[in-house]
């Protein structure tokens, strides 16, 4: 597949190598953006969240700009998607695909402002001790979900509006964080970390944006069955690898983990978030923070509202991390965790 001056996947023939004329003829059709009203660009929609808010505009008749990092996740999106679709290709990380990436919507907008941008695309590290985080793994995180966040949002905020040349209403930007922005759950420290981060700079471009009417806001689900919470878990970095002393709690923290994700009702599915997203970009007076997550008063309204010595008392005896380690003895997992 080739790639426009910009960032977007080309319209051109070698963009389906391998599938038939007919099906490069089908599928490569030009952007033809039929209401520049009701344009939103969507970051990581190759996979879970991302791919649901995609589905869920589209099936709105939105037309969608959808970042994906391979060619193939691509051409399948065009496929599924069709006419409201235009995939671009870049990496949140890459400043200059990015930057490229709003310039060839910008080239399809007609001087017309987006209805919003949702920042949607990425990951989690691992669930690991955070004494024995590398601090590469650290700098990743932080990375992706926070530094490529503003560089996508500086790279469209003139489509959004702060440009006042353009035509039509300020966009909307949606942030997708988390619960864990809001309180962090031992082990997965480096993630909760990084959508702090998300929502405390989301508050404060609220304000700053707001002479130009363009409204910043979080989404924040619980925990979705997507494939980013096998990947945090195989991603883990210390188990079998070193003689931490926190090895024992970290692999007592995944079977924790496990045990959790697999109680019925644990998760809601993506398109949960995908419906919520849809219903916020085009309310009229839209709220700062959206909570999208399955057992409220578990996930939400305990952690967030309690009093914060009871929620680190329970929170310390799920991962059992309660008990304080006798000096002068060697700790072996059994010993660490008895009940
Ligand atoms: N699942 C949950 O429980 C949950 C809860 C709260 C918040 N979230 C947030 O929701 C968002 C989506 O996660 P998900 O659960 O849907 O996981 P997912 O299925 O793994 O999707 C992650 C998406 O981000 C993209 N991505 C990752 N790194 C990227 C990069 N450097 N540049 C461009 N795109 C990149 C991925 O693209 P590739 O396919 O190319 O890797 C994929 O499209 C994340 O920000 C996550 O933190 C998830």
């Amino acid at each position: 597949m080739s790639q426009g001056p910009s960032g977007a996947v080309a319209n051109d023939q070698k963009v389906c190598p391998g599938a038939s004329w007919s099906k490069c003829e089908a599928v490569e059709r030009p952007t033809a953006i039929k209401d520049l009203a009701r344009v939103v660009v969507v970051t990581g929609v190759s996979s879970g969240i991302g791919h649901a808010i995609a589905k869920e505009l589209i099936g709105k008749k939105f037309h969608v700009f959808g970042s994906v990092r391979k060619e193939t996740d691509a051409q399948r999106l065009r496929d599924q998607f069709v006419e409201y679709f235009t995939p671009l290709l870049f990496d949140v990380t890459d400043e200059v695909a990015v930057q490229k990436a709003a310039a060839e919507v910008r080239s399809h907008m007609k001087e017309h402002t987006l209805l919003g941008l949702v920042n949607n695309a990425g990951i989690h590290v691992g669930l690991d001790a955070t004494a024995d985080l590398p601090l590469a793994k650290l700098r990743k995180q932080l990375e992706v979900n926070l530094v490529a966040q503003m560089s996508v949002i500086q790279a469209f905020l003139p489509l959004l509006g702060t440009d006042l040349t353009l035509n039509g209403k300020p966009g909307r930007i949606l942030n997708n964080t988390s619960i864990y922005g809001s309180y962090t759950l031992p082990f997965m420290t480096a993630y909760a970390a990084s959508k702090a981060a998300l929502n405390a700079l989301s508050e404060g471009l609220h304000c700053e944006l707001k002479p130009f009417g363009i409204p910043v806001i979080v989404i924040a689900p619980g925990p979705i069955k997507t494939e980013i919470w096998e990947g945090a878990v195989q991603n883990a970095q210390c188990i079998g690898h070193h003689n931490s002393p926190f090895d024992p709690f970290v692999q007592y923290s995944h079977k924790v983990a496990r045990a959790l994700t697999e109680q019925p009702g644990w998760f809601l599915p993506a398109s949960a978030v995908g419906r919520k997203v849809c219903k916020v970009l085009t309310k009229r007076s839209p709220a700062l923070h959206y909570v999208i997550t399955p057992n409220w008063c578990f996930n939400w309204f305990g952690p967030v509202c309690g009093p914060k010595r009871v929620v680190n008392a329970v929170v310390t005896r799920i991962f059992g991390l309660h008990k304080t380690l006798k000096r002068g003895k060697a700790q072996t997992g059994s010993s660490v965790h008895t009940d």
